[in-house]
């Protein structure tokens, strides 16, 4: 037992990264009932589309899980409503600021964690009152900050001037990385990637082969608009849209990415890894990877 175990009412310190659009309810609670805490993406799904995919996941466990929402959309405040009609133990907060919706959260019995990629933030998010962070290093798959730091420098750096508990994440895919996180501080982990190479994950087949046959260079930190930045495969189709950066229609290709997942075709659209790729070689089941991972 430790804060986050306690904190989340789960068996081990492990957290199943929200990741849109794969992290489905046969996932999230596969994780929640193997002892960890899972976690659905919202993104900028309809409410109504999050409320049913709430109630799939209840009906497959009554363990704890939770929702990530990403604070800079419109449906923000009201996904917090949600997770509090449906009395989810937490949520994660990602992407803007995390005040209004903690403000909203904080007498409802919900716990709120703040995934920040820096110290200032993570220093806002602890004023703002969270009750965890989640830093999280550029090796990470996802949206990702311009200035990159990798884990094994924020997560030291987040644990020396927060007073609430932290949690790592980006990098993490076996017991290595686990214990190497406790080692920098953390009282958890974040981990997505190894994730997608799971029997649960709704990802294509084709993609979870992909994911096992990538080498740790084979991600790149793209960009997908002004402000952000994703880790994405490096595909052939990337590789010819690094080429040529303002030849290509951006928002058809983040609307590809559904294609990508899905059908598994990586000539028509994008997938998010982290760096850990490179560490992933075999499809498992949920309970075997978290199973592994706290051994
Ligand atoms: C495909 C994919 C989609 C993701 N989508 C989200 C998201 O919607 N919200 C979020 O806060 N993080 C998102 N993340 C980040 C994860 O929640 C997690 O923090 C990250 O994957 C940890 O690093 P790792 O991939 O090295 O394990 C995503 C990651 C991946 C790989």
């Amino acid at each position: 037992m430790n804060e986050i175990t306690e904190m989340l009412g789960i068996r081990y310190p492990v957290i199943q990264g929200a990741m849109n659009p794969i992290s489905n309810p046969e996932m999230v609670a596969a994780v929640s009932e193997a002892g960890g805490f899972g976690l659905l993406a919202t993104g900028l799904k309809e409410l109504e589309a999050v409320r049913q995919e709430i109630k799939a996941v209840q009906q497959l466990t009554d363990k704890p899980f939770g929702i990530n929402i990403q604070t800079w959309t419109p449906t923000a405040l009201n996904l917090a409503k949600i997770s509090a009609e449906m009395a989810l133990s937490a949520v994660t907060l990602s992407a803007g600021s995390p005040v209004e919706v903690c403000d909203y959260l904080k007498d409802k019995g919900v716990k709120s964690l703040a995934v920040v990629p820096n110290v200032a933030n993570a220093v806002k998010s602890e004023n703002a009152g969270v009750d965890a962070i989640i830093a999280e290093g550029t090796e990470s798959g996802g949206v990702q900050g311009r200035n990159s730091v990798s884990t094994l420098v924020l997560v030291p750096m987040v644990v020396d001037v927060v007073n609430v508990p932290v949690l790592a994440a980006g990098g993490i895919g076996d017991a290595r990385g686990f214990r190497a996180a406790l080692a920098l501080g953390a009282k958890g982990v974040q981990i997505g990637t190894r994730f997608i190479a799971s029997q649960e994950c709704i990802a294509h087949p084709k993609v979870k082969t992909v994911l096992c046959q990538a080498k740790e260079t084979e991600t790149v930190l793209f960009a997908q608009s002004q402000r952000t930045l994703s880790r994405i495969l490096r595909t052939p189709l990337v590789e010819k849209l690094l080429a040529a950066p303002d030849r290509f229609d951006r928002k058809t290709f983040t609307a590809n990415q559904n294609e990508a997942w899905f059908t598994g075709n990586l000539d028509l659209g994008f997938v998010s890894f982290g760096q850990v790729a490179g560490l992933i070689k075999e499809i498992k089941s949920v309970k075997a990877i978290i199973e592994e991972i706290v051994s």
